[in-house]
């Protein structure tokens, strides 16, 4: 006959789903792998189709019996993938900080997965978590840590800098992932909202987006080429005002209103 405790204990133990995305070769299956074998392996190994794995962890009282589901990244093996989608409550988003694309496509992965999942709202109760891996590699490093984050906040998902190869920032980041999983497990499903705490708007990450990728000064501060000193300044004011370093707390902002200062005091010096 089960006693009490016993009952007790299974009430407080939880079965959660989740899945890796990202292209192929970024290190998910290594992410994984390092934290639940502690162990790295350098040759790539791609995975076919998926992986599937489980590991129970504890989370504050309770027990997680964790589902990981451990998908390919090659657009090929997109047939077998989007059957694996539904139900998951995590996410684990994995880019290669060498590899831009890979940085790129993350839009395209959650469109992938909103396209299986058939409605946005679905995506609102799921823990999203965004790996930046292969941070051991500094010299190929090409996306840098306030791009990335930026990314991922402004869209209420955690954000880490990860190696699977050196163990950096992989307990860290499932410790996050699992108890935010819990909390929204016993929030009746709702994510803990990251978005709450953010500090800035999506105007400023848009706009700090935006001048991440102008092609020249003008299009820098959004006024036409061959605009007036005042058309500059308050191109200039506007930006300086969302984007003041002691206002705006988004990742990247500084450099970013150093960028503009620049911009504005190249185009007022043809202009004289
Ligand atoms: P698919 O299964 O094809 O989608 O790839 P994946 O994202 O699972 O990549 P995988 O984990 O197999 O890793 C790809 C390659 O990158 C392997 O050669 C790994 O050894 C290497 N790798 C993964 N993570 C790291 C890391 O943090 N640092 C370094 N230096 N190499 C890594
Ligand atoms: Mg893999």
């Amino acid at each position: 006959m089960e006693t009490n405790v016993q009952k007790r204990r299974e009430t407080r133990s939880l079965r959660v789903k989740v899945i890796s995305l990202g292209n192929a070769e970024v290190g998910k299956s290594c992410i994984i792998k390092r934290y639940c074998e502690k162990r790295f392996v350098p040759k790539y190994l791609a995975t076919i189709g998926i992986d599937y794995g489980v590991t129970k962890v504890q989370v504050r009282d309770r027990e997680m019996k964790v589902n990981i589901f451990d998908m390919a990244g090659h657009p090929f093996f997109y047939e077998v993938r989007n059957e694996f989608y539904k139900d998951s409550q995590g996410v684990i988003l994995v880019y290669d900080v060498g590899q831009k694309e890979s940085f790129d496509s993350l839009d395209g992965w959650l469109d992938e997965m909103k396209q299986e999942l058939g409605s946005i709202s679905n995506m609102e109760s799921i823990v999203f978590v965004v790996c930046a891996n292969k941070v051991d590699l500094t010299k190929r490093r090409v996306v840098d840590e306030s791009e990335g984050r930026l990314w991922a906040e402004s869209r209420g998902f955690f954000y880490f800098e990860t190696s699977a190869q050196s163990g950096e920032g992989i307990n860290e980041m499932f410790q996050v992932f699992f108890s935010s999983i819990a909390d929204m497990c016993e929030n009746g499903g709702k994510r803990p909202i990251a978005e709450v705490n953010l500090g800035f708007t999506k105007e400023q990450a848009d706009t700090i987006r935006r001048i991440r990728s102008s092609k020249d000064s003008w299009d820098m501060l959004g006024v036409k080429p061959g605009a007036t000193k005042e058309e500059i300044n308050k191109a200039y004011r506007k930006l300086a005002v969302l984007l003041h370093p002691d206002k705006c707390v988004a990742p990247g902002s500084e450099d970013a209103f150093k960028a503009v200062v620049n911009a504005r005091t190249a185009l007022l010096k043809n202009i004289k």
